[in-house]
């Protein structure tokens, strides 16, 4: 069977296929990928433990998939495109022949470095082609990678750190994002005075910003790649793996206490992650494909490095921000690169759209043919700007849906061969099976409908569990719903049964396509030491889609509640990130809670979208008389 979905009644047919026939349709779409030793079972799950596995007995290596595989015809094919943060640096253009080498090399690096199978290494670089070196180089030898988004601060990174006991950090000395510089090698150097686990450093050099290095511990990239050539051979063979050995580590928020470690392992995400990129994108041969995500992020990992080089494409990563030198830069790429797909996410979108067309109106963006939009709900206004300034109503836009537990697209149209419609993530792919669910557990059938949205039946890409506490994955997402995995979305299914994802139903925020718990927030600002309590939730905001608003109580040491408003943000930027930094402090005495001491955030949502006419039943609040004051105060941030 064909990997790749052709019009829409191949699309029909395989959705049929994948729901009736689920094995047989996956060992199908298996087949256009190397293995090592073919599967003996295609599937054996169920969802009350969970326990799910894909491909058993098969051996293979996602490398070989990604690289080796490609050589002998496609060899001189550029893997990787690498734009730098500073147009007026080279960019960098790496051939899978090229990607290859040098992945090979740093594994041998990493053997040098005492690193065997299984162990987990934590990557913490910039984006430049070495992280995708790195993580590749990890998967050659069966290392777990564990890749931290570089906006994360030291104690983000060692909580991750200890969470999976990596050996081994991957960083560098900065790395450049816009006009900033950002001390990459002295934030891990922070995070590792809590961490016991990790004994070696490798260091990459990349902004040449001085820094310590740890006799005994910290090695240079460079240094080792040398060593790794003088000892003459540079081949490394590829470690064989089971189909369910883990690949990597993904930390991501949830609703409650510290981000999971979400575990993706070999076969099951290489097949999705490949299969969704060729399906959505319809990627032909001759395109380059850029995505703007951050290699940090699940996108980043399925659909800049594992989706895009499992099929042989060319993907352009860019080190910077879409705002720097301004707000032209990303249309100046496009143009550079002639790029073919191009796959961002809406708040990119609103925050170019808020700087005028004057950056996109003299800007060559002919070479665009497809469109893609990830992480938040898109609105109509970004959708068509979009639409008409970027893809000059001729691109189709892919609003693509999905998770870091789901490891590759879930809903979503595929690029000219489905019907989209703005707002809509439209239909799931084959192998995906969604249901909407009320509040008894039950399924909602029929259209016209909204509920909270579950899967049914596994898909190749799924997570398998979070790492170090099972249980804490079952009950995050298969004990709401008997035998459904639950997402934490909701989701309206339209009269033509098309599906629109209306946005997390439970304490996720989602900031700038990035998710953030509110416990997490809470915790971190309730670390500051005048504060007594605090409660977050999100708010509708222009550009970053949703806003952080806390609502805290404190002891005002200083007179300047201003200097506390920014104490309070300095603690959340050293605990957790700036990323998490709250858009609104207000201060409040008290917080609406019920008799059992529950906060009521409901109330405290509304009051900070403005809506405090309609708030609610407010009965079984212990004292309502706060809501009036907390109202009152909002008024100073309308
Ligand atoms: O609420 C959904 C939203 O982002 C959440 C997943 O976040 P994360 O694991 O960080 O992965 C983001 C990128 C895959 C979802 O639960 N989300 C993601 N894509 C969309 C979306 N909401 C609406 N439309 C989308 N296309």
């Amino acid at each position: 069977m064909s990997l790749q979905i052709k019009s829409f009644e191949e699309y029909q047919d395989a959705y049929k296929k994948s729901v009736e026939q689920p094995e047989e349709f996956w060992a199908g779409i298996a087949e256009n990928f190397f293995w090592k030793r073919k599967w003996h079972t295609v599937l054996n799950w169920n969802f009350k433990e969970p326990n799910i596995k894909w491909f058993e007995g098969a051996k293979l290596n996602i490398t070989e998939n990604c690289l080796d595989r490609h050589i002998y015809q496609n060899g001189d094919k550029p893997a990787i495109i690498w734009e730098p943060n500073d147009p007026s640096e080279a960019h960098r253009v790496l051939s899978y022949k090229q990607l290859l080498h040098k992945v090979e090399q740093f594994a041998n690096v990493l053997k040098n470095n005492n690193v065997k199978k299984g162990d987990r290494i934590c990557i913490y670089l910039p984006m430049v082609p070495e992280l995708v070196i790195a993580t590749l180089a990890c998967a050659r030898i069966g290392a777990i990678h564990s890749v931290i988004f570089g906006g994360f601060s030291a104690q983000s990174i060692a909580d991750r750190i200890n969470d999976a006991k990596c050996k081994l950090v991957i960083t560098s000395d900065g790395s450049f994002r816009g006009s900033k510089t950002i001390e990459l090698k002295s934030i891990v150097d922070d995070a590792l005075m809590q961490c016991q686990s990790v004994d070696r450093v490798i260091v990459l050099t990349r902004t040449r910003t001085a820094i310590s290095m740890l006799k005994g511990r910290d090695v240079w990239w460079e240094d080792e790649i040398k060593k790794v050539e003088t000892q003459g051979n540079p081949a490394c063979p590829a470690e064989e793996m089971d189909a369910e050995d883990t690949l990597f580590i993904l930390y991501t928020s949830g609703s409650t206490g510290k981000p999971k470690g979400v575990v993706h392992t070999t076969a099951g995400y290489m097949v999705y992650a490949g299969y969704t990129f060729s399906n959505v994108f319809q990627y032909q041969p001759d395109e380059v494909y850029f995505c703007t995500a951050d290699i940090g992020w699940i996108t980043g990992h399925s659909y800049i490095v594992y989706g895009p080089l499992s099929q042989g494409a060319t993907s352009l990563m860019f080190e910077g921000v879409p705002t720097y030198p301004d707000a032209g830069r990303m249309w100046d790429i496009v143009a550079k690169h002639k790029v073919n797909i191009l796959y961002t996410a809406p708040t990119a979108i609103r925050s170019l759209m808020a700087f005028g067309d004057e950056y996109v109106d003299n800007k060559d963006l002919s070479s665009i043919r497809k469109l893609g939009s990830v992480g938040e709900p898109i609105n109509e206004e970004a959708w068509h700007w979009f639409n008409d300034k970027i893809g000059k109503g001729k691109a189709p836009i892919a609003d693509t849906w999905w998770q870091t537990e789901n490891g590759g697209i879930l809903i979503a149209p595929m690029a000219g061969i489905s019907p989209t419609i703005p707002g809509y993530a439209m239909s799931p792919l084959p192998g995906v099976q969604p249901a909407l669910m009320d509040e008894n557990g039950k399924e909602i059938e029929g259209n016209d409908v909204s509920g909270n949205l579950c899967i049914k039946f596994p898909w190749p890409g799924m997570l398998r569990t979070t790492y170090g506490d099972h249980e804490r994955c079952r009950q995050t997402y298969f004990a709401t719903y008997e035998d459904m995995y639950f997402t934490g979305d909701g989701c309206y299914r339209s009269p033509e049964g098309y599906y629109r994802i209306t946005g997390r139903v439970d304490d996720v925020l989602n900031v700038s396509g990035h998710r953030i718990g509110t416990a997490e927030v809470e915790n971190a600002i309730n670390m500051h030491s005048d504060v007594v309590e605090s409660a977050i939730v999100g708010y509708p905001h222009p550009v970053k889609g949703q806003g952080i608003y806390a609502y805290v109580i404190a002891n005002h040491h200083h007179d300047d509640i201003n200097q506390t408003r920014q104490d309070i943000l300095q603690t959340v930027t050293r605990l957790i990130g700036a990323i998490a930094k709250p858009d609104i402090i207000q201060f409040v005495t008290d917080l609406p809670k019920t008799r059992s001491g529950k906060i009521m955030r409901r109330i405290l949502r509304k009051i900070a979208e403005g809506e405090t006419s309609s708030l609610g039943d407010t009965s079984t609040l212990l004292d309502p008389t706060v809501v009036e004051a907390i109202i009152e105060g909002s008024k100073e941030f309308k």
